[in-house]
């Protein structure tokens, strides 16, 4: 669980993350911040590409750097946009935010600043379970 106050510097830190939007397409900026268990906070915006496709969100921003600094103990997300509804994760993210903690907890905002909290659990209840495709098995050779 993330601290009342944690959570009120998730946002500013989300809404900070959104400036730097690379979204010269959409036009459309999302900021995301994640509160690590260690107390660290991470940030990621969505950066666009000339082909489309390749265009990574926000969250899986945040999460991708998160992970490359060592803290895959995840513990909360807030994520800003510029829209005045809620914008909750794409089925991308909300996959990729459960491999590091699948009942994160997760702020939403609207621009005007409105919060709701909710978490991944309620979001996306039944994730695949891939995890034991970690664990080692033997390779059959014929
Ligand atoms: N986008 C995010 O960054 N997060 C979301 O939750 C939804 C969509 C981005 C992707 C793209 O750059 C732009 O918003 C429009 O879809």
């Amino acid at each position: 669980m993330a601290t009342a106050s944690q959570r009120k510097t998730l946002v500013a830190r989300a809404v900070q993350a959104k400036a730097r939007a690379y979204a010269p397409y959409s036009r459309f900026r999302v900021g995301a911040a994640i509160l690590a268990d260690d107390g660290t906070i991470i940030e990621g915006c969505n950066v666009e590409n000339s082909s489309y496709s390749l265009t990574i969100c926000a969250e899986r921003n945040a999460v991708f750097q998160a992970a490359s600094r060592g803290r895959t103990r995840l513990r909360a997300i807030a994520i800003a946009s510029d829209d005045p509804e809620f914008l909750p994760p794409c089925g991308a993210c909300r996959q990729v935010l459960s491999e590091f903690n699948p009942a994160m907890e997760i702020i939403l905002t609207t621009v005007d600043g409105r919060t709701k909290l909710t978490s991944l659990a309620r979001l996306f209840p039944m994730p695949a379970d891939l995890k034991k495709l970690a664990r080692p098995r033997p390779v059959k050779r014929k």
